[in-house]
């Protein structure tokens, strides 16, 4: 079947020969002019006046725009219009756009944008959780609270307590592909926007407010992204609307990319998180009650952090049923980058969460984490739960196949033997310490924003049997368009050979949504295989009068014929039969009340679990990945190469997280790990030196396409095993508990240390 083959991602030749054009390789007319945005080197101000004499003067400089030179919206936020392009009056943190260069070469525009003259009357910036918190600097008013059941009482009368506090970092995307936009102006003032972008449909929303244009009047194209990982859902905005307003004013095509300084500098991340916890429970460690305060730092705009919130509180509870739940999110308002989606989308953060408190309540009980993690588990699909299967949300958990998962995890890593050597080795390593953690995922299906579980899809056969097929979803490395095309192949009982891939465009296909959520197959499929369904339908109807048709290896049969898929196409075409058609899919089954936090958000579950080894060197901190064994429940995969690429990228990508990757800000507010020499994301080298990754293939007891299941950034939260496996190695030097934090730097690792030893 060509829905289950591992065939290669479609352009991975063309990633490794340098072939694949992305933004900055379209080729642009010589008459080109190019962007730099000039930024507020204040954290929080008043701007009382703004000398752009020296930059208007520099050599290249065409145009200099500020917020009074726009002349329609100012306005680029994917939410409460609270993010102008260019600053009005205020700025917000430092790295916010205040002012555009327009110039004839990229680097006259960056010299450009540094000569202004700012005086501005500062204000005391809102930096850390506790100055935030105290001057009440809330998103949406104030917190937000969902309870099942009776928490505090639980916790009361049950016969272990414990209490406690994570903090962990937030997270620069750094997809290779930094952000990138052009625009060219077209007759009667439309605009081509090309972009690097997540979701075109709001890139041509934000363009044509900017422009005052309808969005017919604006065409957005987006062939590929050297990676987007949440951030180019909106954070791409900024640099299309500025392209697409220097173009009009200028009648020029422009270009903007920023350097990798300004992008970390000007651009969201990952919310960081940090999470009080109170809990009751049994002597298995069986969870009574459970209230959790949930901190997070979403920058100065609003952007998606209403969302990431949600779905942090949406993932409080990770695998495990928690009779009794009150969770609280507090969604700070801080004079920093507006912090933004990232694979995840806070489900990464409150996962972290709940894994910290069972693993605090294994060392409190002395049993074996894997056993705690058991006890709590949701009822598995097929048995009849003891009590309600239901989330703290109120949802039930119909599919939950954790069980078997961690069965055959713990069998293929040697699991409880390894254990037992690694506490061996210990006890006679005075120096290097290892230890062992095992975690599991239960992650959500669906956007939380139930309009947004929409998706379509054009497809044309020509009448040579060629196939082009266009769809609203984008492809960012993720290996969505090769799965896709598979399903179209397919449907047509032909090779992906036949299926040409195209660029996503908003001409095409309309009113899409972000490629997110880890839907894009899910949505984008089906939709695709509804307009096959039905050109299949209309060649069936014209062959044999609709009798039964089959489309297999290239060959096209009805009782006793049997020609070849050409020869299908070609004989429909010269009757008149059309062959293109659109598609359309909205996810069934979904109801969703924010306010009240109870209902079905997500279609179904995905799963995952990993086992993870780690080494520490108690002198330095220095650690190292040894081994890491990972079970992934991608359903029926479509393609399981592609599906297994993602479970090792989202692995590394959650490690690096909780390790290495770490944000540094000073007390003014001054993002101090801006680049590469600073900021450590994982190389090569630092994945694990074992790596057995398996997917569990089971079909998605929901109708999905080919009963398969998003895989995009569940694997992610795998890495949270690193993490538990660093504090296990710690908690091996002595008889407290290790309270690790996150990212767990060598620094962190050596306090940590220096605690468990102390014993406090
Ligand atoms: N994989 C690669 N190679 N590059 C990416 O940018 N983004 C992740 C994930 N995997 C990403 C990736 C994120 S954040 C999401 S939501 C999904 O891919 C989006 O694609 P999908 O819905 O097609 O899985
Ligand atoms: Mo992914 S964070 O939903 O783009």
């Amino acid at each position: 079947m060509t829905v289950t083959k591992p065939l290669p991602h479609d352009s991975g030749s063309m990633h490794v020969s340098g072939a694949a054009r992305y933004v900055d390789d379209i080729p642009m007319p010589p008459t080109t002019l190019h962007l730099c945005f000039g930024q507020s080197p204040v954290a929080h101000g008043v701007i009382k006046s703004l000398d752009l004499t020296a930059v208007r003067a520099a050599s290249g400089v065409v145009a200099v725009l500020t917020a009074e030179d726009l002349p329609h919206a100012n306005d680029v936020s994917p939410s409460i219009h609270d993010e102008p392009l260019l600053a009005t009056g205020t700025v917000h943190y430092i790295g916010q756009p205040v002012f555009l260069v327009v110039a004839d070469s990229h680097l006259n525009a960056r010299k450009a944008a540094r000569l202004a003259k700012f005086d501005i009357a500062e204000r005391t910036p809102i930096l850390s959780y506790d100055d935030a918190i105290a001057a009440k600097s809330y998103f949406e008013g104030g917190p937000r609270t969902w309870e099942k059941g009776k928490a505090k009482p639980a916790i009361k009368s049950a016969r272990h307590k414990l209490s406690g506090r994570i903090a962990m970092g937030g997270q620069e995307h750094f997809y290779l592909e930094g952000q990138a936009a052009a625009a060219l102006p077209q007759e009667n003032g439309d605009m081509l926007v090309h972009s690097s972008t997540q979701h075109p449909t709001e890139i041509q929303h934000k363009v044509a407010e900017a422009l005052g244009l309808p969005m017919h009047g604006v065409r957005v194209e987006c062939r590929r992204m050297g990676g987007g990982f949440g951030g180019k859902e909106s954070q791409g905005n900024a640099l299309a609307v500025a392209c697409a307003v220097a173009a009009a004013q200028t009648g020029r095509p422009c270009k903007m990319r920023y350097d990798r300084d300004d992008d970390m500098t000007i651009t969201g991340k990952r919310h960081d998180f940090r999470i009080d916890y109170e809990v009751g429970f049994d002597d298995q460690g069986r969870i009574q009650g459970i209230i959790f305060d949930q901190y997070t730092r979403g920058g100065w705009a609003q952007d998606l952090t209403a969302a990431v919130a949600d779905r942090a509180m949406m993932h409080a509870d990770n695998a495990y049923l928690l009779p009794n739940a009150k969770i609280t999110s507090h969604r700070l308002k801080t004079n920093m980058q507006s912090a933004t989606a990232y694979r995840g989308f806070g489900g990464p953060q409150g996962v972290v969460g709940i894994e910290r408190v069972i693993d605090h309540i294994a060392h409190h009980l002395g049993r074996d984490p894997v056993e705690v993690r058991r006890a709590n588990y949701y009822a598995e699909m097929g048995t009849t739960p003891a009590q309600p299967n239901t989330t703290p949300y109120n949802m039930e958990v119909k599919d939950f196949i954790l069980n078997q998962m961690t069965d055959q995890l713990m069998e293929t890593s040697d699991y409880a033997a390894r254990r037992a050597a690694i506490a061996d080795w210990n006890a006679t390593s005075p120096i290097l310490k290892r230890g062992i953690a095992f975690s599991p995922v239960k992650f959500g299906i669906s956007f939380t924003l139930t309009h947004l579980n929409q998706a379509g899809a054009l497809v044309h056969l020509y009448a040579d049997g060629s196939i082009m097929l266009n769809h609203g979803g984008t492809e960012m490395g993720q290996g969505l368009f090769q799965k896709v095309a598979q399903v179209a192949a397919h449907r047509f009982g032909v090779t992906t050979d036949r299926v040409k891939i195209t660029a996503t465009d908003t001409a095409k296909v309309p009113n899409t949504s972000a490629t997110a959520a880890s839907s894009g197959s899910d949505l984008n499929g089906m939709a695709v295989l509804d307009a096959c369904n039905k050109i299949r339908a209309r060649m069936a109807e014209h062959l044999d009068g609709g009798a039964p048709v089959t489309f297999e290896n290239g060959r096209v049969k009805w009782a006793d014929e049997d020609i070849s898929f050409e020869d299908a196409a070609q004989r429909c075409y010269a009757n008149r039969v059309s062959l293109s058609a659109t598609g359309f899919y909205k996810t069934p089954d979904l109801s969703w009340d924010r306010d009240a936090g109870t209902g079905r958000p997500f279609f179904y579950f995905a799963h995952g679990c990993a086992v993870t080894e780690v080494v520490i060197d108690t002198l330095t901190g220095e650690n190292r990945i040894l081994r890491a064994d990972v079970l992934h429940d991608a359903g029926a995969s479509l393609n399981p190469a592609i599906d297994k690429g993602q479970v090792e990228g989202g692995y590394v990508q959650g490690a690096g997280w909780l390790t290495t990757e770490e944000l540094v800000w000073n007390d003014a507010g001054v993002l101090k790990t801006h680049a590469p020499s600073t900021y450590k994301i994982p190389a090569c080298s630092d994945r694990p030196q074992v790596f057995n990754v398996d997917l569990m293939n089971t079909e998605n007891p929901e109708a999905t396409i080919y009963r398969s299941k998003a895989v995009g950034e569940p694997p992610f939260m795998l890495g949270i095993s690193a993490l538990l496996a660093l504090s296990d190695a710690v908690a091996a030097c002595g008889a407290a508990y290790p309270d690790l934090n996150a990212p767990a730097t060598p620094e962190r690792i050596l306090k940590a240390v220096q605690k468990v030893r102390d014993g406090d």
